[in-house]
């Protein structure tokens, strides 16, 4: 893998939550990780063991109950701009045109993003053309895309996508990723994704994390290190790795 400026630590995670019958109940425990500043770090699990609760403490919107978060050496104390989230619906302003919602968070940060960028972007997402249409006139996989490129003209270090390419098909999904994986090769960011799809998991994490149920106990590390190129879907590798996270999933699930 390549070496990395370290960006983000979580140092002996914990987070708990007060379930209806009053009762402390354990999401997440004894979670620790490292990710870089070109590093891709995909997060798996079953359904409710604490993958959207683990990005949210990251993005700096919950905290933990335990534990430290750190960014470059310095604790997180809440939202930082180096961190921008993507949320598993979208986010966007049905009443704002699709080039308005795209700029907002550039224009409510004060961020300096030349047309050039701006053009690439939409170029690399494949949604050039759009910007006069409001979300509701656009498909998923589009406003999904629309919430991706406002992420990235955040210019984060760290990007964060809770489940981005759920509900959408097969094909599409796939040149999402690619765009993605453009995108991520082309700048300097790190990004960690969310998934529920094995093949996403290993086309788009360098490293995967497999969570079990309520992210306690052993938690799995998988290296990737081939991920990186758009063939790497064609290659055996590829099946070998999908089908060693499939085996573990199965293990857990
Ligand atoms: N604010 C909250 N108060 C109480 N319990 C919560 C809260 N937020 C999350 N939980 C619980 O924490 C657990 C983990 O939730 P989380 O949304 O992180 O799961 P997830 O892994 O993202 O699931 P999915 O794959 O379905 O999106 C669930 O049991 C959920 O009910
Ligand atoms: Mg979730």
């Amino acid at each position: 893998m390549d070496s990395c400026r370290e960006f983000l630590r979580l140092r002996d995670i914990k987070k708990t939550f007060i379930d209806n019958k009053g009762q402390e109940k354990i999401v997440l425990e004894g979670i620790n990780l490292q990710v870089g500043i070109g590093d891709s770090l995909a997060i798996v699990g079953p359904s409710g063991c604490g993958k959207t609760t683990l990005l949210l403490m990251i993005a700096g919107l919950i905290k933990p109950t335990k534990g430290l978060i750190e960014l470059e050496g310095a604790p997180l104390n809440g939202p930082d701009r180096r961190i921008a989230l993507v949320l598993q619906h979208y986010g966007l302003f049905p009443w704002k045109t699709v080039g308005q919602n795209m700029m907002l968070g550039v224009k409510l940060q004060n961020i300096q993003v030349t047309e050039d960028e701006i053009e690439e972007m939409k170029k690399d997402l494949g949604i050039e053309g759009l910007d006069h249409f409001y979300p509701g006139q656009l498909s998923g996989g589009q406003r999904q895309r629309v919430a991706i490129a406002r992420a990235i003209l955040l210019k984060p270090l760290l990007l964060l996508l809770d489940e981005p390419f759920a509900a959408i098909d097969t094909i599409t999904r796939e040149r999402l990723q690619n765009g993605l994986l453009r995108v991520f090769n082309q700048r300097r960011f790190g990004f960690i994704i969310v998934t529920h799809n094995i093949e996403e998991a290993v086309f788009l994490g360098k490293k995967i994390m497999v969570l079990n149920h309520y992210g306690t106990g052993e938690i799995l590390m998988m290296d990737n290190p081939e991920m990186g190129s758009l063939d790497y879907r064609n290659t055996s590798i590829f099946f070998e790795r999908c089908l060693e996270l499939r085996r573990v999933l199965e293990g857990i699930s």
